[in-house]
């Protein structure tokens, strides 16, 4: 499959870009500016040493018009991006992995947009586009780093099927990662607002911790 990720720059995009290509799907990482999308990709690829060969890097634009799509921006630039891309994004599945949160002190408190959850906005925007919201709680480091033992439960929902199974089927064979259909995109607002406690779990006890459900 041809992964597309905006914001792939970032360490969130890098990660699954890195999980994405272990498993040779083709993964272009989005940016705003494609020189360093390309240096961006480079680094990773040489990181992951001859692992995640068909990592590239790319404009947003690029990126968007890939079979799959994965939004990857901080949450303040979520809609923005997508809705400048809404028509290259119509009829594709979108996967929003962003978390609206705020730090407060040493806690980590989650933000509720108005539809609930960026992934409602998200589909809001791009309405003639299938949105699911899965990968929110994947830390970034351990992802990048394909010798890092990670093991995670990764819930995916959405209102589409189709965009649900392709979630899946993207994440299919990824050694230490096991996708679960959590429903609906309404339990897009647990899902992200979670995120909030697994970080303060992370600050508190210094790890980056995983999430893993019992009795699957
Ligand atoms: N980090 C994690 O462990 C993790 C795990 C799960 C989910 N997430 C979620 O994934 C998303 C990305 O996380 P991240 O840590 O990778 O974030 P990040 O590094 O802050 O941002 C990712 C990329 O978004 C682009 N970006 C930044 N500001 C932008 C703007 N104003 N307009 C358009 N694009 C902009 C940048 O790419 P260019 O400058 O190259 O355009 C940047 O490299 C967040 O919503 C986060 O909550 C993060």
């Amino acid at each position: 499959m041809k992964i597309g990720i905006l914001g792939g720059t970032g360490p969130a995009g890098r990660g699954l870009g890195v999980r994405f290509a272990s498993v040779g799907h083709e993964v272009i990482l989005g940016s705003r500016d494609g020189e360093r999308a390309e240096a961006v990709a480079s680094e990773v690829r040489e990181r992951a040493s001859g692992r995640a060969e068909t990592v590239t890097g790319g404009l947003n634009e690029q990126a968007a018009a890939a079979e799959l799509v994965i939004l990857a921006t901080p949450w303040e630039s979520a809609l923005q991006t997508v809705h400048a891309l809404r028509e290259p994004l119509s009829g594709k599945v979108v996967i929003s992995m962003v978390n609206a949160l705020v730090k407060n002190g040493r806690e980590m408190l989650p933000m509720y947009p108005p539809r609930g959850s960026v992934a409602e906005m998200v589909q809001a925007a791009l309405p003639d586009s299938i949105v699911a919201a899965s990968f929110h709680h994947l830390p970034a480091g351990m992802m990048e780093d394909l010798d890092s033992g990670l093991e995670a439960d990764v819930l995916v929902c959405s209102d589409h099927k189709l965009a649900t199974e392709t979630t899946m089927a993207a994440l299919q064979g990824i050694v230490g990662l096991r996708a679960l259909d959590a429903g609906s995109l309404a339990q897009a607002a647990a899902i992200e607002a979670f995120t909030a406690v697994a970080i303060t779990l992370n600050i508190r006890y210094k790890t980056h911790s995983t999430l893993k459900m019992a009795g699957l």
